[in-house]
Order: C-alpha cells, then sequence, then structure tokens
C-alpha cells in the first residue's frame, strides 16, 4: 500500500466522468487500498478514484462507526429528507461550504471482488455518499453552495452568533 497524492480543485481529473470498473483484479484491490490509507492519512471521512487522478467509479467512506465502505460502481438508489450543514472537500483545502443534502440515502455498489450489496447511510455519511459520487462524474461540492468559508471565519461567525443569541430574551424567562 502506499499514500497517494490527492489532486486539488483546477487539476483536469477532477472535472471529468469516471468510467465503470470492469475488472475486479489486484490493480483494483490495490486502488481501494490506497484510497483507504490516504483518506486516513489525510483525515477525512471520504475520497474518490479521481481524487487520486484514477478516473474509474470506485470510492472510500467512512461510516458511524469509522469504518471504511468500499464502493465500487455506486450508484444512489434512494433518498430521503433533508440536512443542512457544513461540507468541505480534500481537493478544496481549507474551504467549507453550507450545503444541503439528503438526510438518509441509499446506495447500491460493489465490492473489490465485484459481489453487488446495498448499504444505507444517515447524517454525515449520506451526505458523503452524494459528496463522493458526485466526484465520479466530475463535480465538486462547491457547485451546491455560494460561498465558501475557511474555519476559521466559521468559527468567527460561530462564535458571533452564539453572542446574538445570549443577547435575545430569553423564551423561557421568568415571569412575574
Ligand atoms: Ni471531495
Amino acid at each position: 500500500m502506499s499514500l497517494r497524492k490527492i489532486l486539488t480543485q483546477g487539476d483536469p481529473a477532477l472535472a471529468k466522468a469516471c468510467r465503470p470498473v470492469e475488472k475486479f483484479d489486484q490493480k483494483l484491490h490495490w486502488l481501494l487500498d490506497d484510497l483507504k490509507e490516504t483518506l486516513a492519512n489525510a483525515g477525512g471521512v471520504g475520497l474518490a478514484a479521481p481524487q487520486v487522478g484514477i478516473l474509474r467509479r470506485a470510492v472510500v467512506v467512512e461510516d458511524e462507526n469509522e469504518q471504511m465502505i468500499e464502493l465500487v460502481n455506486p450508484v444512489i438508489i434512494s433518498q430521503e429528507g433533508e440536512q443542512d450543514g457544513w461540507e468541505g472537500c480534500l481537493s478544496v483545502p481549507n474551504q467549507y461550504g453550507w450545503v444541503t443534502r439528503p438526510n438518509v440515502v441509499a446506495v447500491r455498489a460493489q465490492d473489490r471482488d465485484g459481489n453487488f450489496f446495498e448499504v444505507t447511510g444517515q447524517e454525515l455519511v449520506a451526505r458523503c455518499f452524494c459528496h463522493e459520487l458526485e466526484h465520479l462524474d466530475g463535480h465538486l461540492f462547491v457547485e451546491h453552495t455560494g460561498e465558501l468559508y475557511s474555519p476559521e471565519e466559521i468559527d468567527a461567525m460561530e462564535a458571533a452568533e452564539e453572542d446574538e443569541a445570549k443577547k435575545r430574551p430569553r423564551r423561557k424567562g421568568k415571569r412575574k
């Protein structure tokens, strides 16, 4: 296994549609192993093959138990509800945007040996399924948001909101 270089926004590989995986061979296993190692090293929650320059439909996503799920040729088969939250990408370093996603997402995919399976994710995992699958069609999360912020800017905004909330009269205060 080895670490691969994560490409950043502007690299043409991130804007291309990926081809399906057809051979479930050692080369695919090395790619999946490298994606997992590269993701763990970067401290992210998902990584798609095009982010390391391989234009094939394969991603890895960390689930709610911090186990990595390998998804080959994944397709979203159902989605429900809605969630809003900050979203970022290892290919767009230090930039986050407020993005609305479905709250529950079911995916059908193949494992590294070609066996089909289905997996359902909620909240962060559902967000990650959507985000990673979009990479396979050459799309980045920045297309879903108007503005991008650094972590420092987000901290400052959230601190300002907390201050503002403290100034508001309490709704459940004592009444005389
Ligand atoms: Ni990403």
